[in-house]
């Protein structure tokens, strides 16, 4: 794809955690919150803060970025404990040009070379499941609502 030619995929270090951050609360106000209750909101946007994503970082989740020649981020994967996904967003204007699967397949080959993980666990937004599908994911239970009242769908990946 021609726009994806100018991409560049990386790790975040700390001094990313600003850009990282709104990144995710953007896409989040957007594409997540709409049709959450109101209580989500707050709890779900404070852990996109910069100091909240830099403590992850030095806590040792890893956040594979996507950006642009001129250093934008556009896209971001984080996974916890290399197997567990999160925070999982690509910039509107790029939905539907492949930098979610290129993403994950870095973030699934990193985990994979660090701990040999076989197992993967999300939570998925309503919008993503359909995508979490072609990675492979399917629905290990029913929707849940978080303590917070975030709704989500628990999915899953086994690796033959
Ligand atoms: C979910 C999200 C990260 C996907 O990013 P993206 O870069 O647009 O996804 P891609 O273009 O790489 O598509 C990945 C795959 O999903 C498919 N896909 C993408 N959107 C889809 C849709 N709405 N329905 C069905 N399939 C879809 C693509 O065809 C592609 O399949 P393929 O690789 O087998 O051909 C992006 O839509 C997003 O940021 N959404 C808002 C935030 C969000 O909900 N994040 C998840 C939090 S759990």
């Amino acid at each position: 794809m021609r726009r994806s030619s100018r991409i560049r995929f990386r790790l975040g270090q700390p001094q990313d955690a600003r850009a990282i951050g709104e990144l995710a609360r953007r896409v989040t106000r957007r594409w997540i919150l709409p049709g959450q209750p109101a209580t989500a909101a707050a709890p779900l946007l404070a852990g996109m803060r910069a100091w909240a994503i830099r403590r992850k970082m030095t806590d040792g989740q890893r956040f594979h970025l996507a950006c642009l020649d001129d250093g934008r981020v556009i896209g971001v994967a984080a996974m916890r404990d290399d197997s567990h996904l999160f925070q999982f967003f690509v910039s509107t204007r790029w939905h539907g040009c492949g930098i979610a699967r290129q993403l994950w397949q870095r973030t699934l080959r990193d985990a994979q070379r660090r701990a040999g993980t076989r197992h993967f666990t999300l939570n998925a937004s309503a919008m993503a499941v359909p995508v979490y599908r072609r990675f492979g994911f399917v629905p290990s239970g029913p929707l849940k609502a978080k303590d917070t009242g975030l709704v989500v769908q628990p999915m899953q990946l086994d690796l033959p």
